[in-house]
């Protein structure tokens, strides 16, 4: 049994793990949305919350599953109305991220929560992509910007929203797939998936969260999806895991996600360490950091301490983000010699 306490203090161990040059490649922008801002928004838009105060929506933050927390997701979502919104939760989480080293971070957005509400695609988009030039700018955090489609809506909906991103097509490096995943195969959205692929965008999708191991393979054989989000289910299927660890299809893992939504009933029974030692290219993400309890930080601490995860193994996952990242070879090596240089310093 290794232990970072082997060698080190878990002191020591943590503030690694707080100063290492760290990749976010699975993070809903809307899940970012803290409650002190949606009061706030909720406020200037002149938006009614059912929730009387900070604490007690906070306190409904208690998921029995995926769509329990769905359900709250959007519903919280509907505080955001104007361009400066969206530019102030990018602008925030950014300003998060740089405080905790995160040096890339690959961004989801659900732009049919918006425009289902009357909010235009392109009040969402320019706010957001204003927060990220500046983030690169004055921050020095590079990004991408992703759309995903709404799964529980319907294939003519998801091709709508592709059409209301061409325009924007420069802004965006790739396409992806989430929601609500029970009963919603990616089989309905191979058309779309075609279409986007077409447009040079890249492909993700949410598979294997809540959903059974054949939603991965309609993932990548039906979408032609590069990454999978989320993607522990794949353990039930021996043929899989061989085909994800030998075309090293990266998975990306979110610990604190899955515990508050009950895919795993405790971290200690997390299966990342069975994804790293079927030689799958695992990744630590948060997802909707708001909601569950804690960004990319804590995510790596609550999952090195619950797995007593070795320090090796914790740089095993820092490397596979820049593996799994849609960036070229020379960021991919500046990223590797942050790694180096952070790791000298840390005796
Ligand atoms: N949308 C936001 N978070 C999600 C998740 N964890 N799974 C599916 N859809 C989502
Ligand atoms: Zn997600």
């Amino acid at each position: 049994m290794t232990s970072p306490n082997d060698d080190e203090t878990p002191r020591s161990f943590e503030e690694l793990i707080r100063r290492l040059p760290k990749v976010e490649l699975h993070l809903h922008l809307e899940g970012t949305l803290e409650p002190e801002m949606a009061f706030a928004l909720a406020e200037r838009n002149g938006v009614r919350l059912r929730f009387p105060t900070v604490e007690t929506l906070r306190s409904a933050y208690a998921f029995r599953d995926l769509q329990s927390f769905l359900d709250l997701y959007y519903e919280s979502i509907a505080v955001l109305r104007t361009e400066r919104d969206f530019y102030q939760l990018t602008r925030a989480y950014l300003e998060r991220a740089a405080g905790e080293h995160i040096r890339h971070a690959e961004l989801f957005f659900d732009p049919q929560s918006h425009t289902r509400r009357g909010v235009p695609f392109g009040t969402v988009i320019e706010g957001i992509h204003q927060a990220l030039v500046e983030g690169e700018s004055d921050l020095g955090i590079t990004t991408r910007l992703i759309m995903c489609f709404l799964r529980d809506l319907s294939y003519k909906e998801a091709a709508a929203a592709l059409r209301e991103a061409l325009p924007y097509r420069e802004w965006l490096i790739g396409v992806g797939l989430d929601s609500a995943e029970l009963g919603h195969p990616p089989s309905a959205f191979t058309a779309v998936f075609a279409a986007a692929r077409a447009q040079g965008l890249r492909v993700v999708a949410h598979a294997g969260e809540e959903g059974p191991p054949e939603y991965i393979w309609e993932a990548l054989d039906l979408l032609g999806a590069e990454r999978i989000d989320h993607g522990v289910r794949c353990l039930e299927d021996p043929a899989l895991v061989s085909r994800l660890a030998a075309e090293h299809v990266p998975l990306t893992v979110c610990p604190l996600s899955n515990l508050h939504l009950r895919v795993v009933a405790s971290l200690e029974d997390h299966p990342l360490r069975s994804l790293l030692e079927a030689g799958l290219c695992a990744t630590i993400n948060s997802d909707d950091p708001a909601y569950f309890g804690g960004y990319l930080t804590d995510n790596f601490l609550a999952i090195a301490r619950a797995l007593r995860l070795t320090r090796a193994e914790v740089v095993t996952l820092v490397r596979n983000s820049y593996q799994a990242a849609f960036i070229d070879e020379p960021r991919r090596r500046q990223l590797e010699d942050e790694l180096i240089t952070a790791l000298r310093s840390m005796p």
